[in-house]
């Protein structure tokens, strides 16, 4: 099936790696001119020629930290219009007790997980709107369903962005833009191996002990492979997926176990 994104600009944010970089894969497969944006910019070298080799379609890349403003500025000011955009600061979710938090840990994971988002959307609506055309995926985290102790700061930031797209999503529609999120489980990606091999340090146990624990909750029984959660965003990006919009969709191998 053609997904109607040939040509389409796409900004895909964490896009050197995981969860991002699949979606970039999928999307310059699928004939999108792709910028990805992450920090590195050897990272980002590196994975812009791998896709293209597959793709056959020459990858941009843009280097900037997007838990900063300025990191963000820069970006819209390089590439001031795009026709998808994938929000995902790349920042994975670190677990802290909620008395230990202070004021400046909260302000970093509204940086970190709502700021790095919403200044993007709110830069290049306008011109979606415009043209008639956009599609933009947030990457967020399946536990915002069914949110977990220690992950106050994340999951607080999180659910502010769902917050703010809940309301957004009917001013952008009429324009045929849309705006969903994506909300992984498990992911086998560089992010989750290193959560996962500090956990197993910490108990004393070793990698697939600590694997077959957390897989153990997901009905799938295993993780995701990054291609996966990727190829979701690609088609959440669809032309025709115009009349899909203010969506939060799981997807966690059947982990959350909620009707809504
Ligand atoms: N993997 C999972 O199981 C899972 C599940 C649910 C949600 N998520 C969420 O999905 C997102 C992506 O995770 P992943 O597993 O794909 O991670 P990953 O494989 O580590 O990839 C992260 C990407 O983001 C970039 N990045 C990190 N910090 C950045 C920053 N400050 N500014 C710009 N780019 C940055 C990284 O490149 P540089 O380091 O070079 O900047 C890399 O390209 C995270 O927010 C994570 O919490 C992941």
């Amino acid at each position: 099936m053609d997904i109607g994104v040939k040509n389409r600009r796409a900004v895909i944010c964490g896009g050197s790696s995981g969860i991002g970089r699949a979606a970039a894969s999928r999307l310059s497969a699928e004939g999108a001119l792709v910028t990805i944006v992450s920090r590195d910019s050897e990272r980002l070298a590196d994975a812009a020629r791998a896709i293209c080799d597959t793709s056959g379609i020459p990858v941009d890349y843009f280097a900037a930290d997007l838990t900063t403003a300025a990191g963000r500025a820069a970006l819209v000011a390089a590439r001031p219009a795009t026709d998808i955009l994938v929000t995902n600061s790349g920042v994975p979710q670190r677990f802290a007790a909620f008395q230990s938090l202070r004021k400046a840990d909260w302000d970093w994971w509204f940086e970190a997980h709502f700021h790095s988002a919403i200044d993007l959307i709110q830069a290049y609506l306008p011109g979606m709107m415009q043209q008639r055309f956009g599609r933009i995926v947030n990457v967020s985290v399946s536990f915002i369903k069914f949110p977990q102790v220690n992950a106050a700061h994340s999951h607080a930031a999180r659910l502010a962005l769902a917050g703010a797209i809940a309301s957004l999503v009917r001013e952008a529609a009429p324009h045929n833009v849309t705006i969903n999120s994506v909300l992984p489980g498990l992911v086998d990606t560089e992010a989750l191996r290193r959560t996962l091999r500090e956990r197993a340090e910490s108990k004393n146990v070793s990698f697939q002990t600590v694997v077959a624990e957390v897989t153990a909750r997901c009905a799938a029984g295993r993780l995701a492979d990054p291609q996966e959660a990727g190829d979701l965003i690609a088609m959440l990006a669809a032309a025709q997926m115009g009349y899909v919009t203010g969506q939060n969709i799981v997807n966690d191998g059947g982990a959350f176990q909620g009707l809504f």
